[in-house]
């Protein structure tokens, strides 16, 4: 068995929502590097422009796909769109989520719909489109960006937290039904990591931000999106055979 036999993405297709920018970014690249041809998904089509760019310069394929997810029928139409470029999903990267920090007091019900939107209700109805077809196809790899606060959550984070514990439950619900077709659905769970969704955090105060980052986890540090890329090729290929409904935490160790 060679390392390209278990690891190599040649002919298979993968769309990773919110792969504009961040750990998307990153993984769309790492997967079209391994040879997928990869669906770049950010809001909007121009947003996608350097991950697509970035890709295409390293010699594989992308397309570009522009939507927001919080609209009501977003995640089945996306799926949609996504096949409309290459006929199957072999591969589906759920990354794109809404994150507003904000404790109990302070969530607003706005708020909190985005989150249950963008986070839950896409999902739910990206999984109900492409799971019947990747049975079908018997092959596919749904990996699932849950977060570090899914199993330890903080109150700074309290919706947002709920709503990742809830997408992993999804996933080991629908792993156990799908498993026998080898369409298998994993979480990858990241700690801390340098994007730009803790930019203002980071900008606002660099020094409380590094003690913060310090003391965090046993690592002392942030993640950065390029280390997330191991473990989701993993999830996404055949290395990842026999392991299903389960979740990938990097963190730093917590
Ligand atoms: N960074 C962390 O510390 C951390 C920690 C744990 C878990 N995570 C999880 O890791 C994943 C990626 O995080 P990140 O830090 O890389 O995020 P990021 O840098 O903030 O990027 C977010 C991505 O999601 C897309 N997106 C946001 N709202 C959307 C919407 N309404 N509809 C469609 N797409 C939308 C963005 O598209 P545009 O570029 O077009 O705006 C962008 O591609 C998320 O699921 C996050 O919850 C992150």
């Amino acid at each position: 068995m060679s390392l390209q036999s278990i690891f190599g993405l040649e002919g298979r297709t993968a769309l990773v929502t919110g792969s504009s920018r961040g750990i998307g970014a990153a993984i769309a690249k790492g997967l079209a590097d391994a040879g997928a041809s990869v669906i770049v998904h950010g809001q909007s089509k121009d947003a996608t422009a350097a991950t697509c760019d970035a890709i295409s310069a390293t010699g594989g394929t992308a397309f570009s796909i522009g939507a927001d997810l919080a609209g009501p029928n977003a995640g089945s139409h996306l799926i949609a769109q996504a096949l409309h470029f290459t006929g199957r999903l072999d591969i589906l990267v759920i990354n794109a989520s809404a994150q507003i920090n904000a404790t109990l007091d302070d969530l607003t019900s706005e708020d909190l719909e985005l989150q249950l939107a963008v986070n839950l209700r896409s999902t739910l109805a990206m999984l109900q489109a492409v799971l019947p077809k990747m049975a079908a196809q018997k092959w596919g790899r749904v990996v699932s960006i849950g977060s570090i606060n899914q199993s330890r959550p903080k109150s700074i984070v309290t919706a947002y937290a709920a709503t990742k514990a809830a997408q992993h439950n999804i996933i080991q619900s629908q792993a156990r039904d799908f498993a026998k077709h080898n369409v298998l659905l994993n979480t990858l769970a990241p700690g801390l990591i340098d994007t730009d969704r803790n930019a203002e955090r980071k900008q606002a105060d660099p020094e409380a931000w590094q003690r913060y980052a310090a003391g965090l986890n046993w690592m002392g540090r942030e993640g950065t999106a390029e280390e997330m890329v191991g473990a989701a090729l993993f999830l996404a290929s055949d290395a990842c055979s026999f392991m299903t409904g389960e979740t990938v935490v990097l963190s730093g160790g917590y």
